[in-house]
């Protein structure tokens, strides 16, 4: 059945992709980012490829009222989300005493507080209905501390551990909840965050169109946790072998800065 999806970071990579993911699959989309021409381009050209309706909502989610005012622009237009997708985040490579406070305070804002602020909003009429859900983009970093990147992988074992909670809280209610944990994408991520100058990332990427489609259907089978990539299914399962102190220093060797 077709619904309504509110997909955040829209504006490219993962996100966009799940965007047009979520459209080929004949739902009207809601595409939410801070880059609001690059939005339009998007819903432009979703309107086109797949006639379904695309609404652009402008919204800085590291912001203490960006969800409040979010949700005042879908209560204004009368959109009632049937499918949220958390998707915005981001990430800093470097020293936790030496990278900025207020970008990694930033970063919990997006990553974490904003998910959760607009889970919270959006999932009481998603129970009173029944159907839809939601799809929260954590990582592969979730599964292990990240030394000089510890705030992002903190971050991102936040979102598996809340997605988790959520699908045993939910269960019988009819509605999906998952997280998509992907491993290195093709996407501005890795210049954004310094990534992409580590061997570890640059040699294992992904391409943002096959991580979003195996989101898409893993949602679409409501698979508690998706991981695109069997390099990365098997990074996963090894993770869970070795003794947490090992894997954190193996981390911070490839993280080195
Ligand atoms: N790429 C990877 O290797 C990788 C691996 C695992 C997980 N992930 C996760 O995948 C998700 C998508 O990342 P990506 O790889 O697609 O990176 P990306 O191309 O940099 O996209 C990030 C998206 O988040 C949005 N965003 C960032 N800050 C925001 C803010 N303050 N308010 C609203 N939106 C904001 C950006 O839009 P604007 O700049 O227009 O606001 C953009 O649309 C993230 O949660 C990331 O942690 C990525």
């Amino acid at each position: 059945m077709s619904q309504t999806v509110l997909i955040t970071g829209a504006s490219s990579g993962i996100g966009k992709d799940l965007a047009i993911q979520f459209a080929k699959g004949g739902n009207d989309v809601v595409l939410v980012a801070r880059s609001e021409s690059k939005l339009q381009d998007l819903a432009e050209q979703i309107r086109q490829d797949f006639h379904v309706a695309a609404t652009v909502i402008r919204s800085d989610l590291a912001t203490s009222d960006g969800v409040d005012q979010l949700c005042n622009q879908l209560r204004e237009q009368a959109i009632h989300v049937d499918t949220l997708v958390n998707n915005a985040g981001f990430g800093a490579l470097g020293r936790f005493s030496e990278l900025s406070i207020d970008r990694q305070t930033a970063m919990l804002m997006v990553n974490v507080v904003a998910l959760t602020r607009l889970t919270r909003a959006l999932l009481p009429a998603m129970i009173r209905r029944g159907e839809g859900g939601i799809l929260n983009v954590g990582s592969i970093a979730g599964y292990q501390a990240g030394p000089n990147m510890s705030v992002y992988y903190a971050s991102k074992a936040y979102v598996l551990s809340f997605t988790e909670g959520l699908r045993e809280e939910l269960a019988g209610t009819g509605l999906h909840v998952c997280c998509l944990a992907p491993g290195a994408t093709e996407s501005n991520f890795g210049d954004d965050s310094g990534m992409s100058k580590l061997d570890m990332f640059s040699s294992a990427t992904m391409s943002s169109e096959a991580v979003a489609k195996a989101g898409y259907e893993g949602y679409c089978d409501n698979e508690d946790i998706i991981i695109p990539g069997w390099k990365n299914r098997l990074m996963v399962k090894s993770t869970a072998l070795l003794p947490r102190s090992a894997m954190r220093k193996l981390v911070g060797k490839m993280q080195r800065v």
